[in-house]
């Protein structure tokens, strides 16, 4: 990992605002202090996503996501820790440091990958509306495809015969040797040529808008019909999917996702204005690009063709998507007439008579795995025994234990057999959100202690109001003691109260950016809840004192004051009463005011 300093890291997040990185990809509301939106990282209808234009930190209180906006880059887009820094140093117009460590020949050359594909998707652009590319003009036209999709999705042509990447990159080995990497040149016997020739172009784009290789149809009948660029360090087709960065906003707003199997049927649907549909690229659907359809939306729409390979596709699909199936999550299952695709039945029945087979006539997931094991196990007692023994093997792969559980009392019903019941609990999957893997224990605080936090991050100079004993706060927790002890150092030490204690503690420990996003994020902490919390902390802080020894003098004045505290709580807690009636009644006065309005 490239080394930067920690100096240069603060200046790029101090350049950065993190509502212009996460605004594009959530609308975000002001609430209290903060800025709330649907949260990007999962489903949800209510918000729960929060982010602190103060602090530079966001936090889901629905999935406990939270970072600053290094993070976000990297969760949401995909982008190495030195990628996001170098992208948001770069919009902040800032020079990037080179150090030994990193290795600015490959960087380069990997930048240069990305210019090689962007300019050549950019000229096979240019083919199709130059004089080659009326042939392909003209099937694109017949395939009803307008100019704004042609445009937005980067379509191209690649002319008939040699030497048209060479025409538009020079012959310069060079070039052709970056041509090569990215897939787009051969070496032959008789030196480089084209990959693609005579088709009609389509720029594949990674998660990140990069166009990373491309696919390429005849415009006959000639074969192979399609051909995609070959695997390279830039392109792996089993991570993509086509569509993913142009439809992944709109995915989440209008909350519809549909799997495909090709790249015309994502067009299609977009030039019925659906800009909703994902495929594969050619290969069978995989876990891990299921993974990232489910994280976009919790009910897609897996479209196959009713034939038989269609339903094969559908069962690879099905039984990839067990692993990550959660009673939450509603996937479907839509079978087109045989031979039709999603491109051929818009053409022939429509926009609207296709959005109603894909509300109506998809099937839910349960149903698919049902009918697909009566296919395959066949008729009779040994045909449902066959059920029961697949179902089971099947049932195994599921991590929810709720839904599996449901599942297995269906084929227990379907077929009359008992299965074995299955109670071994799944290991937690290493990758899923819902458990944050850590190297280092996270502290663990009551909620009080969290409380006590929030308030500190939400406004340090509160800092300055804690006893002389709070340097000993959090003594007895060994996770925790580092954190506060350097919080305390950094905020005592700073001449002001502007230091952005969050966001440099954020950058000290990266395991806990999740917890301080969070701590930022929360509701604020009102000054006499504040100072409630405090005393609690010295309240425990003197009784850890005097279990670990003081002589008697001390010993009579922690009873002093841990009687004192107590009387100050009764008082604060008699205060924090009378200023909620009063925010009550002011609420209840105003509601009666805007209906008398
Ligand atoms: P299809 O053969 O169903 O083509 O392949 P299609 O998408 O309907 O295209 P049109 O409508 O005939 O133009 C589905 C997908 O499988 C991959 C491509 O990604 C294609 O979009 N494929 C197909 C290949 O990679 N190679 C092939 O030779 C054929
Ligand atoms: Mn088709």
């Amino acid at each position: 990992m490239a080394n930067f300093s920690p100096s240069f890291l603060d200046e790029v997040l101090t350049r950065t605002d993190i509502i212009a990185i996460i605004a594009p990809h959530v609308e975000l509301k002001k609430s209290g202090s903060n800025l709330m939106g649907l949260c990007p990282f999962h489903h949800e209808k209510s918000p729960s996503f929060s982010v602190s234009a103060d602090k530079q930190l966001y936090y889901c209180f629905g999935c406990g996501v939270g970072g600053g906006a290094f993070q976000f880059l990297m969760e949401h887009d995909g982008y190495a820790f030195p990628e996001a820094v170098e992208y948001l140093a770069e919009k902040a117009g800032m020079e990037i440091p080179q150090d030994t460590e990193r290795n600015p020949a490959a960087e380069a050359l990997q930048k240069g990958a990305y210019d090689v594909l962007t300019r050549a998707s950019a000229a096979m652009n240019r083919a199709l509306h130059g004089e080659a590319g009326r042939k392909a003009r003209d099937y694109l036209q017949q395939r009803g495809l307008p100019a704004d999709i042609i445009r937005d999705y980067a379509l191209g042509y690649t002319p008939a015969g040699y030497g048209f990447m060479q025409q538009v990159f020079g012959k310069e080995t060079r070039s052709n040797e970056a041509l090569e990497s990215v897939g787009l040149l051969f070496k032959g016997d008789h030196g480089y040529g084209d990959r693609f020739r005579d088709r009609l172009m389509f720029s594949i784009r990674d998660r990140r808008g990069r166009i990373v290789g491309f696919g390429g149809r005849v415009l006959d009948d000639g074969q192979p019909k399609y051909l995609n660029s070959a695997e390279t360090d830039y392109f792996h087709k089993s991570d993509l999917l086509y569509g993913f960065s142009e439809h992944r906003d709109h995915i989440r707003k209008s909350k519809q996702l549909v799997v495909v199997e090709g790249y015309m049927d994502v067009l299609a649907l977009a030039a019925h204005d659906l800009k909703i549909g994902l495929a594969p690229l050619g290969t069978a659907i995989g876990e891990r690009q299921i993974r990232e359809i489910l994280r976009l939306c919790d009910s897609p729409v897996f479209c196959f063709d009713g034939d038989r390979a269609g339903r094969q596709a559908a069962w690879r699909a099905l039984e990839r998507m067990m692993p990550l199936l959660k009673a939450e999550l509603t996937p479907r299952f839509l079978y087109l007439p045989d031979g039709e695709d999603p491109d051929s039945m818009l053409k022939s029945e429509g926009r609207d008579a296709f959005q109603q087979r894909l509300d109506n006539d998809s099937k839910q997931v349960l149903e698919t795995w049902l009918m697909g094991l009566k296919l395959l196990a066949g008729s009779g007692a040994d045909g449902r025994a066959r059920m029961a023994k697949k179902a089971d093997t099947m049932l195994e792969s599921m991590n929810d234990r709720y839904l599996r559980q449901a599942w297995k009392q269906e084929v227990e019903q379907a077929t009359g057999i008992s299965l074995k019941y299955i109670q071994r609990q799944k290991q937690a999957n290493p990758d899923s959100r819902e458990q944050p893997q850590t190297s280092t224990p996270l502290p663990e605080l009551t909620d009080r202690q969290e409380r006590f936090m929030a308030g500190l991050m939400q406004q340090p100079e509160r800092f300055r109001q804690l006893p002389e004993l709070a340097t000993c706060f959090f003594i007895d927790n060994d996770s925790m003691k580092s954190l506060y002890s350097r919080a305390f150092s950094i905020q005592t030490d700073a001449e002001d109260n502007n230091t952005d204690i969050a966001r440099q503690l954020a950058q000290e420990f990266p395991d806990c950016q999740t917890l301080i996003s969070r701590w930022v994020n929360q509701a604020a902490v009102l000054q006499v809840e504040f100072k409630s919390l405090s005393l609690d902390m010295e309240f425990n802080g003197i009784r850890w004192r005097m279990k670990n020894g003081l002589n008697l003098h001390e010993t009579i004045q922690a009873k002093q004051r841990l009687n004192a505290i107590q009387q100050q709580q009764r008082t604060l807690s008699e205060q924090l009463m009378a200023e909620r009636s009063d925010l009550e009644e002011q609420l209840q006065s105003e509601q009666s005011g805007d209906t008398g309005a």
